[in-house]
């Protein structure tokens, strides 16, 4: 499943060796491999048919690698990198709009964050460990509203003891 494929030649575009790529960009050639493999990126053939990249294939290796630190699936980097262009320079704004939605993703897992940290630090000062009050142990408890106790066990206790 690859992605937008580069033309035979790409005049008045540096073109970086594999290994070049590899050592400034810190991915090993295997990863490389697979990458493009999956349409992340995409290289042209030398005329000894050996992988060339455009140097601007550079930037895009290291948006994946930054991606994948922050623990964005590499099925969600390929879907913001889709529409930055491989096959030509990509602008400033091609590469603002590919991150944007990670920026968002982000920041939603920091707000999440910091609710757990609220309702850790409560139940901190609380140490009640109640199933039926700790918002930590138990965050939405929909039970909650046919009573206290622990609803599921007693159906199933009720249901053990209905007559056949
Ligand atoms: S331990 Fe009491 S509210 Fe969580």
């Amino acid at each position: 499943m690859s992605g937008e494929e580069l033309p035979r030649e790409m005049p008045g575009q540096e073109l970086l060796s594999i290994g070049s790529v590899s050592e400034r960009t810190g991915v090993a050639r295997s990863a490389l491999h697979y990458y493009e493999d999956v349409g992340l990126i995409a290289s042209l053939r030398s005329a000894g048919n050996q992988r060339r990249y455009p140097r601007h294939m550079l930037r895009r290796i290291s948006l994946i690698t930054v991606g994948s630190k922050l623990g964005i699936p590499l099925s969600d980097i390929k879907r913001a990198l889709e529409p930055v262009p491989m096959s030509t320079m990509p602008s400033e704004a091609d590469w603002l709009r590919a991150t944007a939605e990670w920026k968002r993703v982000l920041e939603a897992r920091r707000r999440a964050i910091e609710e757990l940290e609220d309702r850790l630090m409560g139940c901190i000062g609380c140490g009640c460990l109640s199933m039926q009050a700790c918002t930590l142990l138990n965050p939405d408890d929909a039970l909650a509203q046919e009573g206290s106790g622990a609803r599921r066990l007693e159906a199933a206790d009720d249901e053990d003891l209905r007559p056949t």
